[in-house]
């Protein structure tokens, strides 16, 4: 499969899922969101201990949710989303916020021009060799000192490549060892500041996992 390919069958799949995957969200109440609320809150404070006043990106919005909690902790947040049917959803919600539709793999913003990046879950399905172009794209995005949190599944005991490729119900997507992806953090000029792990709620599903990094002056 090619990267347009894969990209295409990614911005498929959620257009299809857009409407479900937003009632959803826009009704979870499990601990699981509550912890993933306390590390967006988390990210929020460093961006304003950051103190630019520049607009963080929120990649892979989906319908906005988590765009819309930043701009309610004061945070100037603009999101973009592969799918169509997505940033349709989340400018329904929020007419007033920035929403555009966009791969991260084609980000194209002015170097250090963005006070600090959140993936949540949209990495996921970006296939592995793949990465080091977007977390390069995110480098040069992202001002010194300013934060990055990621949001993966967890792949506990994967190989020695650190990911698993597994059946999303979305689509297909990639399950990450913390370890492994905060090594290509590192490599991109993000230093690790914390980690979460949450242990799912049903045995059936993987745990999730956060990692909190910050821009570095060195690295690429
Ligand atoms: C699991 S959903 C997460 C949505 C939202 N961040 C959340 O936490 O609910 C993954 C999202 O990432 C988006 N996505 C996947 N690959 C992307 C890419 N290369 N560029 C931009 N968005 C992408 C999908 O369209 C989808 O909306």
């Amino acid at each position: 499969m090619t990267e347009f390919d894969s990209l295409r069958q990614t911005r498929q799949d959620y257009d299809d899922v857009a409407q479900a995957y937003n009632d959803l969200v826009r009704h979870d109440d499990s601990s699981t969101h509550t912890l993933s609320t306390a590390m967006i809150t988390a990210f929020a404070s460093l961006v304003h201990a950051g103190g630019s006043g520049s607009e963080v990106l929120d990649a892979g919005c989906g319908p906005g949710q988590w765009t819309e909690l930043l701009v309610e902790l004061g945070v100037r947040t603009y999101g973009m989303d592969l799918s169509p049917v997505m940033v349709t959803i989340a400018s329904s919600h929020r007419p007033d916020l920035r929403y555009e539709v966009g791969s991260m793999l084609d980000l194209d913003v002015p170097d250090q021009s963005i006070a600090g990046i959140l993936a949540h879950f949209s990495l996921i399905h970006l296939p592995p060799h793949l990465l080091p172009t977007v977390l390069a794209k995110f480098a040069r995005a992202v001002e010194i000192n300013g934060p990055l949190l990621i949001g993966v599944q967890i792949a506990d005991g994967a190989g020695d490549e650190g990911w698993v490729r597994y059946d999303h119900k979305a689509s297909p997507a990639y399950r990450w060892t913390l370890d492994a992806f905060a090594a290509h953090l590192r490599e991109h000029g993000f230093a690790e500041l914390a980690r979460l792990r949450i242990e799912p709620l049903s045995p059936s599903k993987p745990p999730a996992g956060y990692l909190l990094a910050r821009r570095t002056s060195g690295g690429p």
